[in-house]
């Protein structure tokens, strides 16, 4: 049988990266990228450029994406804009390329083919409800337009596989945190924002009181969710939690980054953000069911990796 061909959109961003590396390392795959580097990083793949196929594009592009699933056999879809600020400042942009690149990229995919489709989705859907952990039959509440976005690609999935027969699955990472993952933007995600104010002694701009809790979940675990997703014999356009099942508070990271580091920077408390969730805790059993998943890095030892990748690589940095 040929190596199946595996299209990872949005693969030179920070988790598309570290899951490119991790269909490489298992070997058992043919590794096609699309990216337009909207907010990916050409480095994150040059170490690996010579065994991969990279298409540089838009998804919102219909002709581009079907070129990109040509001859696949799956996709893992991380493409997006990433981010609950970013889409409330441009609500419009963030439903083209997250609803409208999901929508041309099932449809592309079903014409050409493609078995099976594995949606990139987002804790955000569940809003702010009280109820802990969050867990799939809770119904989702979203409260900010990336949420909805986020949705709705659930709904297309969903449909795709009921409809048109296709294998397909949406993940819902929960704050995903590692390697690769860009400090430097407005819209970064939190812990590689403290990443880079831990190594130089910088104070630490908290939104809120810093009681907010995430299940802050290591990238090595979505990524060998996604390759778990790949493995198994079939979906049925469900959508699982993936994460650590812990509840962990912004004050939690800033302790356990001081314990790694050695040192105690000041804290600067700050506005909270509009359409930011308060907690977030989630409920993992079924990502068990559905494809044996079990987070295999805990929180504490994802941090000590990212501290020690941060310390050597400072993407922040970089082009000075
Ligand atoms: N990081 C998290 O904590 C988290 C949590 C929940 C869900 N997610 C989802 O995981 C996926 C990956 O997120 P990430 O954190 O790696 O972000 P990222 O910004 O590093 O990756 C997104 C990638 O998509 C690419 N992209 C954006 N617009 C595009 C377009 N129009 N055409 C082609 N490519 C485009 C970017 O260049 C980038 O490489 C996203 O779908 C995101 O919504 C991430």
């Amino acid at each position: 049988m040929a190596t199946p061909m595996v299209l990872v959109t949005g693969g030179a961003g920070f988790i598309g990266s570290n899951i490119v590396d991790g269909l490489l390392a298992d070997g058992g795959y043919r590794v096609r990228v699309l990216d337009n580097f909207a907010t990916g990083r050409r480095e994150n793949l040059t170490h690996c450029l010579g065994d991969i196929e990279v298409i540089e594009g838009d998804i919102r592009d219909l002709e581009t994406v079907e070129e990109a699933v040509s001859s696949v056999d799956m996709v893992l879809h991380q493409a997006a804009l990433p981010s609950v600020p970013r889409s409330v400042k441009a609500p419009v942009t963030t439903n083209e390329v997250n609803v409208g690149g999901t929508l041309k990229l099932l449809s592309a995919a079903h014409k050409s083919g493609v078995r099976r489709v594995v949606l990139a989705s987002s804790s955000s859907v569940y809003g702010d409800g009280e109820q802990l952990p969050k867990h799939e039959g809770i119904t989702p509440n979203p409260t900010s337009p990336y949420a909805v976005s986020k949705l709705a690609c659930e709904h297309y999935t969903k449909v795709f596989a009921d409809i048109y027969g296709m294998e397909t699955l949406a993940i819902r990472y929960f704050n995903v945190f590692g390697p690769r993952q860009d400090p430097t933007s407005q819209y970064s995600g939190v812990i590689a924002k403290f990443m880079t104010a831990a190594l130089d002694d910088k104070p630490f701009t908290v939104h809120g009181d810093g009681t907010q809790a995430r299940d802050f979940t290591f990238v090595e675990n979505v990524v060998r969710a996604n390759l778990l997703a790949l493995k198994v014999d079939r979906l049925d356009g469900s959508a699982i939690n993936v994460a650590c099942g812990d509840r962990i508070t912004l004050l939690d990271v800033i302790e356990t980054l001081g314990t790694l580091t050695g040192r105690t920077s000041e804290i600067i408390f700050a506005e909270s953000r509009v359409g930011d969730v308060r907690y977030s805790q989630a409920a993992i059993e079924r990502a068990l069911d559905v494809l044996g998943y079990h987070p295999s890095v805990s929180f504490e030892e994802g941090l000590r990796r990212t501290l020690e990748w941060y310390a050597v690589n400072r993407p922040d940095r970089r082009g000075l």
